[in-house]
């Protein structure tokens, strides 16, 4: 559940340039003003964080270039871009719908329609978090799904009959979910996007460029990570990590790499924190606010390691680092 402070700036910067562009486009129209909430998808990589249908849709390629000499000339430039672009798609390139919802949301999408040929090599899949780069969020090891089960391929079979129905379902298990698709030839589809309030969230991707997060293992055996997709400033509040004989001395230690449940604190260049480099490991208990330290990576992470022996919690503060925080810094990743 997000807490006090929330700093709304009026977009995301996630470390990809293409990203606030296309979050800001949205916001330059109120939902109102949309009907049913409609979204066309423009972008290879498109980020979503509002409800609605999302829609993608791309026509037949155009009728083979024809080489007269005249407008060969003119057009040449014009064409090649296109073609390059055309011959990118026939290789096979996989563009993705990013959602990504409140920390303690999870991400239903529902296929309203979908036309995507196999035969032509079109294909999509539904990702129980993001992938990229063949890098996941939720790290493989920290998700009580194996891969095989996060990662549901589809597409149009023509040749199978009678037609299955189109129309398919997914839920996340996490505020991040991914669909991707590949459509060489034409194709379109429409995907519904809804997000729904959980109790005990995990996994969170981090959407704002400055919040407060809980994280808790609410008594559970499991490990959760909080991943921010820019190098970040951290601090901690609230915190009640470990042991009774961990938290008696009311301080906190942030050398705890000895003791099972802790709270790491790393960054990694990619999505995968299975490999992150570690700044801190926290444990112990403390009302106060805790100091600044930044982790400049390209992938900022907060995991919480716990054995299910205690309720381990944590107010994570975490806002966008630049410059002016390299003295406070405690990791930098290798660029
Ligand atoms: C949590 O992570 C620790 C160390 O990173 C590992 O030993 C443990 O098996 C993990 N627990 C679960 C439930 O995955």
């Amino acid at each position: 559940m997000k807490l006090v402070v929330y700093v709304y700036v009026s977009m995301i910067v996630l470390g990809v340039q293409a990203w606030p562009t296309v979050k800001r486009s949205f916001e330059l129209y109120p939902a109102a003003a949309m009907p049913y909430n409609e979204h066309r998808i423009a972008d290879c990589m498109h980020v979503a964080s509002e409800p609605g249908d999302y829609i993608f849709k791309k026509a037949a390629p155009p009728p083979p270039f024809n080489f007269n000499r005249d407008s060969a000339l003119l057009e040449l430039d014009a064409v090649a871009g296109d073609q390059l672009e055309a011959a990118a798609a026939a290789a096979g390139s996989v563009c993705g719908l990013y959602v990504i919802g409140e920390p303690d949301t999870i991400v239903e999408i529902t296929m309203k329609h979908y036309d995507v040929n196999c035969e032509s090599g079109g294909l999509m899949a539904f990702v129980d978090g993001w992938e990229l780069n063949g890098e996941y969020f939720p790290a493989v090891k920290d998700h009580h799904r194996v891969l095989e089960d996060r990662v549901y391929e589809f597409c149009n079979n023509n040749k199978q009959w009678p037609r299955f129905s189109n129309k398919k379902f997914f839920r996340s298990s996490q505020n991040a979910a991914l669909l991707q698709y590949r459509i060489p030839a034409r194709g379109s589809f429409v995907a519904n996007v809804r997000f729904h309030k959980i109790t005990q969230p995990c996994n969170i991707l981090v959407q704002d460029t400055a919040a407060v997060y809980k994280m808790s293992n609410y008594g559970h055996a499991r490990n959760c990570t909080l991943s921010a997709l820019f190098p970040a400033a951290i601090s901690l509040g609230s915190l009640r990590i470990g042991s009774k004989a961990v938290r008696a001395q009311e301080k906190v230690n942030y050398d705890c790499h000895l003791f099972e449940d802790r709270l790491e604190i790393g960054g990694s260049a990619g999505l995968d924190t299975t490999g992150m480099e570690l700044a801190s490991d926290v444990c112990g208990a403390t009302n106060e606010l805790g100091p600044e330290q930044a982790v400049f990576c390209g992938v900022t992470s907060v995991r919480l390691v716990s054995t299910g022996r205690y309720q381990n919690q944590a107010a994570v503060i975490i806002r966008k680092a630049d410059e002016h925080d390299l003295d406070i810094a405690t990791l930098l990743c290798a660029l």
